[in-house]
C-alpha cells in the first residue's frame, strides 16, 4: 500500500460525484470578451451573451475601473507584500475602506481576500474570543436563517459550537426567529442572528425590517444583547434606489454588515462594516486578516473606482438601466410561457424547470444559440424546483434581452419544456 492507494480513492469519489451529475469541475472556458456596450464572452470562438454573471452593473468592463486597477498596481506594485500589520498598510486599502464606511454610513470598514474570508474571521470572532484569557463570553446562541450562505454555514463551524448553541430559524421566517430568541432568554449571555440579504437562489430579499424588529424588542432580555449579521453580497450594488442593497430595500440595518466587491463592484474581495469598537476587535482578533494578504492593490484601486461610479450620475443611470432590464426580462418570459421559481424583485431570475434532464438541455441548447445560463438541481434547489437560474446586468441591452427570450422559447420547445 502507498499514497497511490489514496489517489485512487479520490479517483473514485471524483467518480461518484460525476455519476451523481453535480461535477462542477468542467467550466466552460471564456477566452477573451468583446469590446461591445455589452460585452460578449469569446468560448470556442463563438460569442456568447453572458445571463449569469455577479456584474450587475457591468462594472469588471468599465474603462475607469479599470484604469483604477492600473495606476493602483503603477503606484503600488502588483501585490500586497505582506499581511498589513506586518508590512504597513498601502494608503489605497486604507481609503477603500474609508470609502466603504461612509458608502454604508458606518464608523469603518475592513477589508478582506473575499467575502467568504470575511464571513469566517466575522462570525468566529463575535462568537469567541481569540486569546487564552480573552474578555469574550463564549455564552452565545447564534442563530442562522435556513438558507444561509455556505461561507456563513463555516463561519460559525469554525467557532465548534455545541448542539444547543446553534440553532435555525425557518427561512424568511421573522416569527419563528422570535421563537427562538424567546425560548432561549436567560440561557445565553448573547444572542447574534445571522443571515444573507439577498438569497442567491431565488433572488430572495431577506424580511430585514421585521427581523430587526424582533432582534431590537429582545436585545434588553440579554444581558449582553442581540446583535444582528447580514451578508449583503449580491444586495449591494445590485437593489436599492442607490444600490445599498438589502438595507435600502427594507429600510433596516445591520449591527454588522458583509459585502463582496467581487459581484456588484466588478472586482475583488469581501469587507466588513460596522462601529468603530466591533471593527477595533475584528483588527485584532481576525485570523484571515491578520494571517491572510489582503487584496492587492490594483484590486482596491478598481473597487474604489466602482464605488466613486455607483456614487454618482452613472451609477444612478446603471441601477435605473438594470431596473428596466429586470422588468422587461420578466415581462417577456412571462409572455413567453415560462414560470418563476420565485416572484424575484433582484435581477436574479429564477425560472422554474422542475426537471434536472430538461433543466441541463435548456442550459446546453441555450449556449449553443449563444446565451450563458446556469442550471440549478438538488441538493442546491429543493427536489422538484429545478431551475434556470438567469443573471440580469445593467448593461444587457433590450434587443439581446428579447433575443435571449426568442431562444429560450425555442429551445425549451425542442426539450419539451413549454
Ligand atoms: C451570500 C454570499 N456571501 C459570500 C459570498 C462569497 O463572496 P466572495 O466571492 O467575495 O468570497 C457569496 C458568493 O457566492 C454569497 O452569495
Amino acid at each position: 500500500m502507498s499514497r497511490q492507494s489514496f489517489y485512487d480513492v479520490l479517483t473514485s469519489e471524483v467518480a461518484a460525484i460525476d455519476d451523481l451529475g453535480t461535477s462542477k469541475r468542467h467550466e466552460v472556458v471564456i477566452e477573451s470578451f468583446t469590446k461591445d456596450p455589452e460585452p460578449l464572452a469569446l468560448i470556442n470562438g463563438k460569442k456568447v451573451h453572458i445571463f449569469n454573471s455577479n456584474d450587475y452593473l457591468g462594472l469588471r468592463h468599465h474603462a475607469a475601473v479599470k484604469k483604477g486597477e492600473k495606476d493602483a498596481s503603477e503606484q503600488y506594485g502588483a501585490g500586497p507584500g505582506a499581511v498589513r500589520f506586518i508590512s504597513g498598510s498601502l494608503a489605497v486599502h486604507r481609503d477603500l475602506e474609508q470609502k466603504l464606511a461612509q458608502f454604508h454610513g458606518r464608523d469603518d470598514a475592513m477589508i478582506f481576500s473575499s467575502a467568504f474570508a470575511t464571513n469566517l474571521a466575522v462570525l468566529f470572532c463575535l462568537i469567541k474570543g481569540q486569546r487564552k484569557d480573552t474578555l469574550v463570553a463564549s455564552n452565545v446562541l447564534v442563530v442562522s436563517d435556513a438558507l444561509n450562505h455556505r461561507s456563513i454555514i463555516d463561519g460559525i463551524r469554525l467557532a465548534n459550537l455545541g448542539k444547543e448553541e446553534k440553532t435555525i430559524f425557518k427561512h424568511m421566517d421573522p416569527s419563528d426567529l422570535e421563537r427562538v430568541l424567546q425560548e432561549h432568554v436567560g440561557k445565553f449571555a448573547r444572542a447574534l442572528i445571522v443571515t444573507d440579504g439577498v438569497f442567491s437562489m431565488l433572488g430572495e430579499i431577506q424580511r430585514l425590517k421585521e427581523i430587526r424588529a424582533i432582534i431590537d424588542s429582545y436585545d434588553s432580555k440579554y444581558p449582553e444583547g442581540v446583535l444582528l449579521v447580514v451578508d449583503d453580497a449580491h444586495g449591494i450594488g445590485a437593489c436599492g434606489k442607490t444600490g445599498r442593497g438589502t438595507e435600502e430595500v427594507t429600510g433596516a440595518k445591520a449591527d454588522v454588515l458583509v459585502g463582496t466587491m467581487g459581484k456588484a463592484f466588478g472586482a475583488d474581495g469581501g469587507y466588513v462594516v460596522a462601529n468603530q469598537k466591533v471593527i477595533d476587535y475584528l483588527r485584532e482578533a481576525s485570523a484571515t486578516y491578520i494571517y491572510s494578504n489582503s487584496i492587492s492593490p490594483g484590486t482596491a484601486g478598481a473597487a474604489l473606482a466602482s464605488l466613486n461610479i455607483v456614487e454618482g450620475t452613472e451609477g444612478q443611470a446603471l441601477l435605473t438601466n438594470l431596473e428596466k432590464n429586470k422588468t422587461l426580462f420578466k415581462t417577456a418570459m412571462t409572455a413567453a410561457g415560462f414560470t418563476f421559481a420565485a416572484d424575484s424583485n433582484h435581477p436574479i431570475q429564477p425560472i422554474l424547470i422542475g426537471d434536472a434532464k430538461k433543466a441541463g438541455a435548456l442550459t446546453k441548447g441555450l449556449l449553443q444559440e449563444g446565451y450563458l445560463v446556469t442550471n440549478l438541481s438538488y441538493p442546491v434547489v429543493t427536489a422538484g424546483r429545478d431551475e434556470i437560474r438567469v443573471q440580469i446586468s445593467a448593461t444587457h441591452t433590450e434587443e439581446s434581452i428579447r433575443s435571449f427570450v426568442t431562444a429560450a422559447k425555442k429551445v425549451a420547445t425542442s426539450v419539451g419544456i413549454l
